[in-house]
């Protein structure tokens, strides 16, 4: 992996397509800002094939079975809730906030934090980091948590960011971000990439998010999926040096798929229901992570616990001492009303508060991923 401008050449890269190409034909169908596929590489949405693959293989390539999905049409669940999306905070709550800021002191002391964290979420970085996602139970809020990281990424970072799921179970990860269509899975893109693919292909065959980011879905929306461990290495392997930051939606521990994701990860993020037995079964994942001999994991983990109710009966500093062993750190994932909705995830309607502990926790991460001991 060359240590030099690799991110630079990235953007280059990109940029240069939005001007070779002439018209926008965005690889995916989701319309953001920056770039634009290679004229060779395949859609998201709607190309016949990996046709990409063939004009950079040099020498011609042995034959191999190639998969040719079609594109797939997901229901939005937005259509399925009645009424406007809701915001995270109510009314009365945005009003006393907006009041404390005419009268209060605190301004300076929240710019000042608003700047360190800025700060660490655009830290210049030298090889691609991987953050996966998972929990010890299904429903704890790995895919919310997830998106709120790649979400935060993709506006704050100037290169590339991938969100990747790894749960081919019917994963809601393109529901989260909006996405409507789905073509490539993580599966297919084991079989397709190849070392001497330019970033220009291997975005053909992921959907363009606003900002900077860019999507894999785990699977079709079909019951039955899989995504074989290989498959798994292959990708994250092969993508690493695309992408400044990758996000994995990941499989529920302690699936082998889980559990490798993590080892191999630069930092981790364990998702926790805000139960006594979240609490419990993620101290179980923990003392196993600190068995793994000379791994030291539990310096690049977070635990973050998320609430499935607003009335929260958890006493948090309890949960913090249980779960604070070894260097993780904990945080704590506020009650959002316009998360609690399902759907595509609006930054622009999260509470305040959430907001707050949503960049707080993508700094904390990627510091994590950055420390010396995971630069592998
Ligand atoms: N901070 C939050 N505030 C309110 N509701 C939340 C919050 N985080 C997640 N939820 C809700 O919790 C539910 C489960 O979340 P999510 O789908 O992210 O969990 P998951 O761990 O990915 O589930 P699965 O194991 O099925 O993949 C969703 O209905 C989501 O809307
Ligand atoms: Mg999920």
């Amino acid at each position: 992996m060359p240590q030099d401008d690799w991110q630079g050449d990235l953007l280059r890269d990109l940029r240069n397509l939005t001007n070779d190409s002439g018209e926008p034909g965005p690889p995916g169908e989701q319309a953001g800002r920056p770039p634009t596929a290679s004229a060779h590489a395949p859609s998201q949405a709607n190309a016949p094939g990996p046709a990409a693959a063939d004009t950079h293989l040099a020498p011609a390539p042995a034959p191999r079975p190639l998969p040719t999905p079609v594109t797939l049409e997901l229901p939005l669940p937005d259509e399925l809730v009645k009424g406007r999306p809701l915001s995270g905070d109510s009314a009365a709550k945005r009003t006393s906030r907006s009041l404390r800021r005419l009268v209060g002191s605190s301004a300076s002391r929240e710019v000042e934090e608003a700047t360190r964290v800025a700060q660490a979420l655009q830290q210049p970085l030298t090889t691609g980091r991987q953050i996966v996602v998972t929990s010890i139970r299904g429903g704890a809020g790995k895919t919310t948590v997830a998106a709120l990281l790649g979400h935060t990424y993709a506006h704050y970072r100037q290169d590339p960011v991938l969100m990747l799921e790894a749960d081919p179970a019917l994963g809601t990860l393109p529901a989260r971000l909006g996405v409507t269509k789905v073509r490539w899975t993580t599966s297919d893109v084991a079989q397709l990439i190849d070392p001497s693919m330019q970033l220009t292909d291997v975005v053909g065959y992921l959907i363009q998010l606003p900002d900077r980011g860019w999507l894999l879905p785990g699977s079709q929306g079909r019951v039955g999926n899989r995504l074989e461990l290989d498959e798994y290495r292959t990708v994250m392997v092969a993508l690493r040096r695309y992408f400044g930051v990758t996000v994995v939606d990941c499989d529920t521990l302690p699936s082998e798929l889980s559990r490798t994701a993590l080892s191999a990860a630069q930092a981790r993020v364990l998702v926790t229901p805000a139960t006594a037995e979240g609490i419990t079964g993620t101290r179980s994942v923990l003392d196993w992570m600190a068995s793994l001999s000379r791994s030291r994991m539990l310096e690049r983990t977070v635990v973050v616990v998320s609430p499935s109710s607003p009335h929260m009966t958890l006493d948090a500093t309890a949960a913090r001492e249980h779960l604070q062993l070894d260097g993780v750190k904990v945080l704590m994932l506020p009650y959002d009303r316009h998360l609690a909705t399902g759907g595509p995830i609006r930054t622009d309607l999260l509470g305040q508060v959430t907001r707050e502990a949503v960049t707080e926790l993508a700094a904390e991460v990627l510091t994590r991923a950055m420390s010396r001991q995971s630069n592998r």
